[in-house]
């Protein structure tokens, strides 16, 4: 299961976004979210995934990996809700990382994938990502979906083995129409992902309903493993 792009894939991913920013300038839909409430909707789902004793409050101390960060929106809605997370962010975009950083000067981004860091184990109390799974990076014209799936589940993995409590991310959905229309997605069926999860995380909780397009999922480590 390959970890990394290719320097084709990268550089198709970091065109399209400095396009996007061309185009739109810091706005949720440069980041292809089709307006903030969308956006939004989905960090909520993640935050959600916190336990209660940092959602109420927020006093406590904990570190947060945002992978494909964008503009660190994710951040900033967290700061909204009176929580500061010791936050770090990566995306693939450099033009996106600019972004973040005009917006908050002083935050930790950094450019990059996943796998071009040499994270610890458990270095990260919480490592979530939303959106940043969503695009084909696969090109096997006769590979079945899982197979085209590969990429997503290798980040998927590595998140889960340098998250000390858990991790939260999105997917886009499969099961509905839309996706015939959009071949340039990724997209997964909730069922085939759970199975993936449980395979290897000590619990998992599938969250829909939200949204039509969109499902998340919730990986915790038990005390043992952690
Ligand atoms: C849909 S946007 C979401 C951005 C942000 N998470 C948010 O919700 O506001 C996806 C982001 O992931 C980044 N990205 C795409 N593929 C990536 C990858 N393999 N590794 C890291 N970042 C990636 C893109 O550059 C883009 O900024």
């Amino acid at each position: 299961m390959s970890g990394k792009l290719s320097d084709k894939q990268r550089l198709r991913i970091q065109t399209r976004h400095k396009v996007s920013i061309q185009n739109y300038g810091y706005q949720p839909q440069a980041l292809f979210w089709s307006n903030q409430e969308i956006q939004e909707l989905r960090f909520q789902k993640l935050l959600e995934f916190l336990p209660d004793y940092i959602q109420v409050g927020g006093q406590e101390m904990w570190s947060l990996l945002d992978v494909g960060c964008g503009f660190a929106d994710f951040y900033r809605y967290f700061q909204r809700h009176d929580l500061t997370p010791d936050y770090t962010g990566i995306d693939l975009s450099p033009d996106m990382v600019a972004g973040a950083l005009a917006l908050s000067k002083n935050l930790n981004i950094q450019v990059g994938e996943l796998a071009d860091f040499d994270y610890a184990d458990n270095q990260f109390d919480f490592v979530m990502l939303s959106g940043a799974l969503n695009e084909v990076v696969e090109t096997e014209i006769e590979g079945t979906l899982s197979e085209q799936g590969n990429y997503a589940k290798s980040v998927i993995s590595k998140m889960y083995q340098i998250s000390k409590f858990g991790i939260a991310f999105n997917l886009l959905d499969r099961r509905y129409a839309w996706h015939q229309s959009r071949p340039d997605l990724q997209s997964f069926y909730p069922d085939e992902m759970l199975e993936f999860c449980q395979s290897f995380a000590d619990e998992v909780v599938l969250i829909e309903g939200y949204l039509e397009n969109d499902f998340t999922l919730y990986l915790t480590k038990t005390e043992r493993s952690a």
